[in-house]
């Protein structure tokens, strides 16, 4: 057991990793300076430190204070739309903070270092399924940085012998332990399904219907967080020095239109649904081959299933909402719909 310092902890990933490192046994330290993250996500038994990652001499007393055995890096800045417009904000906090967070943490002996890097850093892939050694061609500032950030953790590991594991997640979703997505605003396609299938948002938009795909909708691989969650728990058995980066995503696709249908299918309720044009910056199809994770860590996805993601997601929303719960398949109340067979994902 050891304790373990996690940046982002009140964040939707980082929430989930918290409280499964917890689950373990381990002591978990966690930093957040609150711009994306809420107290309420913070798991119970935590020690918080509400700190910015650049802040060099609020993490050195932090590390003085505790003998810090991993770190578990989340916090960073995530939405692409806003990477697009402001590049210079995702340099500073994933590049420059996070790099002071690094050397601060290296001048402190942390020997063990997880990073939560992404999809992005692939861009509009070339092959499909995506594997470890695809070119890296971000398309946003967002998958920029995640790979400027590993570039730099790569020589840190090799010069200072630190065990450090990257992390690449596909389409991070469902929720878990009372955790689930809430960004603000959100631009995730679960949370916005399930908004406009409560009227909370009048309708869903679909983001462009002529992409070189099967029902002309973008395709992603959909992994639930409680697997990425377990992924980092892995991770932890890693103590060989040196750079290593995994994707985490199932090898399974789903369109837009697949994810809408099925969460019609699983709530038993109609979602409006509109098409727009396409989001810039949108590869058409992302989907993972996880053969390195499942080799190397053991990783398997348990809780990935398509249904079960938007189940869980939609359990945490309704527990949150406030008033009795929505019906979910009721005749009376909602259009009714046959159940179908499970979406089939595109492989
Ligand atoms: N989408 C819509 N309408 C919406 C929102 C999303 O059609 O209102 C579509 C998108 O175009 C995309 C799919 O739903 O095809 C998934 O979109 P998300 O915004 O939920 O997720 P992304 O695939 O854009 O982003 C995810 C992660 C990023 C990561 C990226 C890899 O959230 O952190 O995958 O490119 F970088």
């Amino acid at each position: 057991m050891g304790k373990i310092l996690v940046t982002g902890g009140a964040g939707y990933v980082g929430s989930v990793c918290s409280s499964e490192l917890l689950a373990h046994g381990h002591e978990v330290v966690v930093v957040d300076d609150l711009s994306a993250g809420h107290m309420d996500a913070l798991p119970k038994g935590a020690r918080f430190y509400r700190a910015d990652i650049g802040d060099a001499e609020a993490i050195r007393s932090i590390t003085a204070e505790h003998h810090i055995d991993a770190a578990f890096h989340f916090a960073a800045k995530a939405l692409i739309p806003e990477s697009v417009t402001n590049p210079a904000l995702f340099f500073k906090v994933n590049v420059s903070s996070s790099l002071a967070l690094l050397e601060v943490l290296r001048t402190a002996g942390v020997k063990k270092f997880v990073f939560s890097s992404s999809a992005a850093v692939y861009g509009n892939p070339t092959s499909m399924p995506i594997d470890e050694d695809a070119p890296k061609a971000p398309v946003n500032s967002y998958g920029e940085t995640k790979l400027c950030f590993e570039r730099a953790l790569a020589w840190y590991a090799s010069a200072y012998g630190i065990s450090a594991v990257a992390f690449r997640y596909f389409n991070a979703s469902g929720a878990a332990g009372g955790f689930g997505e809430d960004h603000r605003p959100e631009t995730h396609i679960i949370p916005l399904l399930l908004q406009a299938a409560t009227g909370n948002r009048e309708h869903f938009t679909i983001f462009g219907e002529d992409y070189q795909t099967p029902d002309g909708t973008c395709l992603r691989d959909y992994v639930h967080v409680t697997d990425i969650a377990r992924a980092h728990i892995l991770a932890l058995q890693v103590d060989s020095p040196g750079f290593v980066a995994y994707n985490i995503g199932t090898g399974q696709s789903y369109s837009v239109r697949q994810v809408w249908k099925t969460a019609e299918d699983v709530l038993g309720r109609p979602i409006n649904v509109c098409v727009g044009k396409r989001r810039p910056g949108d590869p058409a199809v992302l989907c993972a081959n996880p053969s390195k994770i499942k080799k190397e860590l053991g990783w398997i996805p348990k809780q990935s299933d398509l249904r079960n993601i938007i189940q869980t997601a939609w359990n945490w929303m309704e527990e949150r909402r406030p008033g009795p719960p929505l019906a979910t398949g009721s005749p009376s109340q909602v259009r009714t719909r046959p159940r179908t067979t499970p979406a089939r994902p595109f492989e």
